[in-house]
């Protein structure tokens, strides 16, 4: 077969795929506490709400889209994050008139075009949650805080937490200003700078190349209003108040537009160079912007397959107990209905004393060697064989598949 999975994609398998379906169960678990509700929203949307949202100069909308026209020439792209179609929801569902506040989870595919590498793929999967209504800094220390409760709750509890405040429309300007004055005095800036410092100057505090050349660089925090200010010294105290430790980072600038205020960031370094695990900020601009009623909104949102990876490097999932694989064999044919039934009843109910069980078989039509070789590859733990002989005396036998050793035990003790 000359088929691959495209390039930046993975096919997400047995152990993967359990512990992805318990990062998420146990994700829903926290956000039901928190009275978080789950949203399921499409994979893809009318191209332009990405645009208008996340930024038409960021590097998303720039050169990270699927965008494709439909056959009726529609120009659709693949949501390349959640945030923009909750709030695309909110407002179509006329929520942001009726309920003026809701909290919101989802779960599910997002599609960047990015360079794959470690814990950097064109379809990952993110984990997010989104506060609509509330403009108290509470609202922000409880976003931040519910991130990283959810990644200590996967052993991830070494975690650099950075926040920022970007300011609102206010005072940005003036920071605005201030900045491309700056940057118009550095000298040899790289190319991708230049490029954002005539489109979106904030976002040329996040250059890797050239963040060592900013110096002198003006500070946020020296020109936010006194709004602006109080939020962010409330978020701060509420989070110290919880034991919450992070470190101002001045110079977080984040990767999206609709951003106002509070930014955060938590990053780790068991996972290499893509190290940002979680992300998020408030946007109170967005809604508004984007046709519904004035709404102030935070959330954050986390990536699953990074977060999965930095919970294996601590060692989380090593004591976890995968179910024990029993496989039901048949010596006999004409007990193959008996063996079939008692299956089911395994599979419906587990067996006395141990309900963490996977049953496979009988298989019908196959000689016992043929069966303890399945039984092997399948890696089955126990094998129960029903033979004439021991059924007639109400037993089965009980294969150890490991030393191979057999009993004959009473079928009622299972
Ligand atoms: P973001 O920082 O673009 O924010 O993405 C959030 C998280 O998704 C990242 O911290 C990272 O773990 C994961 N992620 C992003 N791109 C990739 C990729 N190519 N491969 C693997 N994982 C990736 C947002 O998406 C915002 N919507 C967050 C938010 C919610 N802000 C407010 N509400």
């Amino acid at each position: 077969m000359n088929y691959k999975a495209p390039r930046g994609t993975h096919d997400i398998f047995r152990i993967n795929a359990s512990r992805m379906s318990w990062l998420e169960q146990k994700a829903k678990v926290i956000f039901n506490r928190h009275g978080f509700e789950e949203v399921r929203t499409p994979a893809f949307e009318d191209a332009a709400l990405f645009m208008r949202s996340i930024g038409q100069t960021t590097d998303i909308v720039e050169k990270e889209m699927y965008i494709f026209e439909d056959r009726k020439k529609r120009k659709l792209a693949l949501r390349p994050e959640g945030t923009a179609s909750l709030v695309r929801a909110f407002i179509e569902h006329r929520m942001d008139v009726s309920m003026p506040a809701g909290r919101f989870f989802y779960m599910g595919e997002m599609f960047r075009y990015e360079r794959p590498q470690a814990g950097r793929y064109r379809q990952f999967h993110q984990i997010g949650a989104e506060f609509f209504g509330s403009s108290s800094p509470a609202a922000d220390a409880e976003i931040i805080i519910l991130a990283q409760d959810l990644l200590s709750s996967v052993g991830i509890n070494k975690m650099n937490i950075y926040i920022n405040s970007l300011g609102c429309e206010k005072c940005r300007p003036f920071f605005r200003e201030a900045l491309v004055k700056y940057l118009d005095s550095v000298r040899d800036l790289c190319e991708d700078c230049l490029r954002r410092l005539e489109k979106n100057p904030l976002r040329v505090l996040d250059c890797k190349t050239d963040s060592n050349k900013f110096t002198e660089v003006p500070r946020m925090s020296d020109y936010l209003c006194d709004c602006c200010k109080d939020n962010f010294n409330l978020t701060q105290s509420l989070l110290k108040s919880d034991g919450c430790n992070y470190t101002v980072d001045e110079r977080l600038v984040r990767g999206l537009d609709y951003y106002t205020k509070t930014v955060f960031e938590i990053r780790s370094d068991a996972v290499g160079s893509q190290d940002a695990l979680a992300a998020g900020g408030r946007y109170d601009n967005l809604i508004g912007e984007l046709g519904g009623q004035d709404t102030p909104a935070v959330g954050f949102a986390l990536g699953s397959e990074r977060v999965l990876l930095a919970a294996q490097k601590t060692g989380f999932f090593d004591s976890f107990q995968e179910s024990e694989k029993i496989f039901i064999a048949v010596a006999d044919q004409e007990l193959f209905s008996e063996a079939f039934s008692f299956a089911l009843k395994a599979m419906r109910n587990g067996l006395k004393g141990n309900k963490n069980i996977s049953v496979f078989g009988p298989v019908n039509g196959k000689s016992l060697t043929s069966q303890l070789k399945f039984a092997d590859k399948i890696k089955a733990v126990k094998t129960i064989v029903f033979a004439r002989t021991e059924f007639e005396d109400g037993k089965f036998l009980v294969k150890n598949m490991k030393d191979k050793t057999q009993t004959k035990v009473l079928i009622s003790e299972f």
